[in-house]
Order: C-alpha cells, then sequence, then structure tokens
C-alpha cells in the first residue's frame, strides 16, 4: 500500500513537472523566436500585431494600461528596437534599462504635434516630482540621493516637454529610469536642450517623429601631457573609456548622449527621413549650431552596442546620405 502511495505522488509530481517545464520551454522558445525576428526584421512592424499581442505573455514592465486605449507600444516601437535589454513600457515612451550603469541604455518616443506644444494638452512639468522607480530591483536601482551634490543636473532623456497631453505622461518622464547625470550649464540646459526644441519644431511641422535618445560612453585616445606616472598608468596612446560615477548606487556619467531621429513624410508612401546626433556631456560654447553634431548612425550603433534599422534594410527606408547632407533635409517634405 505505502508503494503504491509513493508511486502515486510520483506520478503527480512528474505529470505537474512537465507540465511546469512544458511551459518553460513554450515561452522561452516563443521570447528566443521573438528575439530572432526583431533582430533579423525590424520591419516586423508589418506584422506587428500579432508581434505585440503576445507581448503581453513575456515578462515585460508594463503600466502601458495605465491612460488612455490600450497600447501604444507598436505605435512607439514602428521601427523595431535597438536592443532589447530589460525592456520598461510606460504609457508614452519605452526604454531600455543599463542595470550595471542604472541609466537607461535607451528611450524610445513617438511625437506628435498637439502633445510637444506649450499650450498642447495642459501637462505641466511643475506637478511632477523626480522618483525612483521601484518596479527596477533595489541594488540596480539610482535614488534621488545620488544626484544630490553630485554638480549634475538630472537630465531628462525623454523630454517632459515632448509629454504634454497627460500629466500621468508627463510625471512619468520623471522616473529615475528616464534620467541621467547631465552636465547642467552649457548642456543640459543649452545645447542639449536647444536639441530637444529643434526635435519639437520637426514635430509640429511634420506631425510625427520618433525619437530615440541614449548615453554613450565613448571611447578616447589617452593623449600626451600626463605626469610620467600618469602616463604610465594611463598607457599612452591606447584607447579607453572614462567615466565618472555618482553617488551610492554608482550612477555612471555618460560622457556623450545621442538622438536618432526619424521623421515620417506628409506625402503619402513617401519615405521617412533620419538623422542622427551625438552631443558631449560638457559645455558647448552658445551659438554652436546644432547641426555640427551631426553623427553617423553606425557611429553610435558601435559605441552604444545597439542597432537601429538593422544595417543593410535601412538603405530600403534611408538614402545611405541620411548622415550629413542638408540637402535632403530641405528637400523633405
Ligand atoms: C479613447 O477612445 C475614445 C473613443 O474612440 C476617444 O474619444 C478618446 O479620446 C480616447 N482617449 C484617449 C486618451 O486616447
Ligand atoms: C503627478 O505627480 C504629482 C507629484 O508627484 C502628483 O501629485 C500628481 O497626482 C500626479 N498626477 C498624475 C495624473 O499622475
Ligand atoms: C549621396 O550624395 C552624393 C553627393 O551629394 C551623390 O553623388 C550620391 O549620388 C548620393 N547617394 C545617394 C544614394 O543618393
Amino acid at each position: 500500500m505505502p508503494f503504491f502511495g509513493v508511486g502515486l505522488t510520483l506520478l503527480v509530481l512528474t505529470g505537474s513537472s512537465f507540465f511546469v517545464l512544458g511551459a518553460y520551454y513554450q515561452h522561452h522558445d516563443f521570447w528566443h523566436k521573438l528575439q530572432q525576428l526583431i533582430q533579423e526584421d525590424p520591419y516586423a512592424f508589418y506584422i506587428r500585431e500579432k508581434l505585440y499581442d503576445a507581448l503581453p505573455l513575456l515578462n515585460l514592465n508594463c503600466r502601458e494600461q495605465s491612460v488612455g486605449n490600450g497600447s501604444r507600444m507598436s505605435e512607439i516601437m514602428k521601427y523595431g528596437f535597438p536592443g532589447l535589454d530589460d525592456i520598461r513600457v510606460y504609457s508614452d515612451f519605452v526604454l531600455s534599462y543599463d542595470r550595471r550603469n542604472r541609466v537607461a541604455h535607451w528611450v524610445y518616443e513617438h511625437l506628435r504635434a498637439p502633445c510637444v506644444q506649450s499650450n498642447g494638452g495642459g501637462a505641466s512639468r511643475h506637478e511632477a516630482n523626480y522618483q525612483p522607480d521601484m518596479s527596477v530591483p533595489s541594488n540596480f536601482r539610482a535614488d534621488v540621493t545620488d544626484y544630490k551634490n553630485s554638480g549634475f543636473d538630472r537630465g531628462h532623456l525623454a523630454a517632459a516637454g515632448n509629454h504634454k497631453c497627460h500629466q500621468t505622461h508627463c510625471n512619468e518622464t520623471f522616473y529615475l529610469t528616464n534620467i541621467a547625470p547631465q552636465v547642467g550649464k552649457g548642456f543640459n540646459r543649452d545645447a542639449w536642450n536647444n536639441l530637444e526644441i529643434y526635435v519639437r519644431e520637426l514635430t509640429e511641422r511634420y506631425g510625427s517623429v520618433y525619437v530615440c535618445t541614449g548615453p554613450l560612453y565613448k571611447p578616447k585616445r589617452q593623449m600626451a601631457g600626463f605626469t610620467e606616472v600618469e602616463n604610465s598608468r594611463r598607457a599612452n596612446g591606447k584607447w579607453c573609456v572614462e567615466y565618472e560615477v555618482i553617488g551610492e548606487n554608482t550612477v555612471a556619467v555618460p560622457t556623450h548622449f545621442f538622438k536618432v531621429i526619424t521623421v515620417e513624410s506628409k506625402l503619402p508612401g513617401g519615405q521617412p527621413y533620419m538623422e542622427a546626433y551625438i552631443m558631449p556631456n560638457a559645455p558647448i560654447s552658445t551659438n554652436t549650431n546644432i547641426r555640427n553634431f551631426l553623427a553617423d548612425i553606425r557611429e553610435i550603433e558601435h559605441i552604444a552596442g545597439l542597432q537601429f534599422f538593422n544595417g543593410l534594410r535601412r538603405s530600403f527606408f534611408f538614402d545611405t546620405n541620411y548622415t550629413t547632407t542638408p540637402e535632403l533635409y530641405r528637400n523633405f517634405q
């Protein structure tokens, strides 16, 4: 009799274990396939309804049901994911969080004219507070105390001024997952702010703009001019990455920031226009034209380890001259 009992227990155990294992492998397999699909074909947005319907099955941090009529994620991510590390979905932007640096890898926004205008929607940044995102595990979470007395501004990646349609949208840009240490005077309050204003102007002019913003930790060549001790330590002439970290949680201070901007054409069937910027996280003298910071998107991909519109397929949608040709911008409609 005891023997029979044990057998039954075993049977029940193995039955449920197989069920759990099966669910795990199905989940794992699905996640793997989805990753592959997005990697191989960011233009998978043609089938995105199917793709995104499946995403809630995955363990994503999803807040998007909180405001409005359901998901904006499929819209925001129309041009594909630059990377897939710790994806976090907010009501009006999507980001990938870098646990090591306590700063996002990238933040994606889809801007529409009514929500970027100064009188748009009525949301105010003065009603919002900087706050840690408690959904990030505490040992990887930045806190407001990290920024205190650091000498750096709490710089928005998704700008608060881009999300004026709902107070909740505006509030969410103040989560520290969307914040990075930025030099205040000459950068966050000046040159970088000018770039954000330029993006809003594009949005008012063309109606629909996708913008991806993130930090860079850019290698730098060690130069002569250090003391002998410094030079031997720094291995003069070699490339290396150096950046400060602030606060108890060692939040990384990026050396640069990038924006990849995709402007949709107003013409039916018109191709989108794309350009990219890299700015140093440093004081930039006033009157510097932001177009001096136009950058090759491949440089951003290389430094950040991200991929925009997947390499060669990019030329399907974008002229190979997308980087620095002002004519393209002038002729774009
Ligand atoms: C939700 O949908 C309704 C009906 O289509 C619309 O009137 C309303 O403005 C939408 N709300 C938001 C926040 O998009
Ligand atoms: C926005 O944040 C402020 C300050 O934390 C809070 O008082 C307000 O209720 C929030 N508004 C919305 C719509 O979430
Ligand atoms: C890129 O620009 C150069 C110089 O303006 C031009 O000769 C070339 O045809 C352009 N390439 C494409 C693919 O438009």
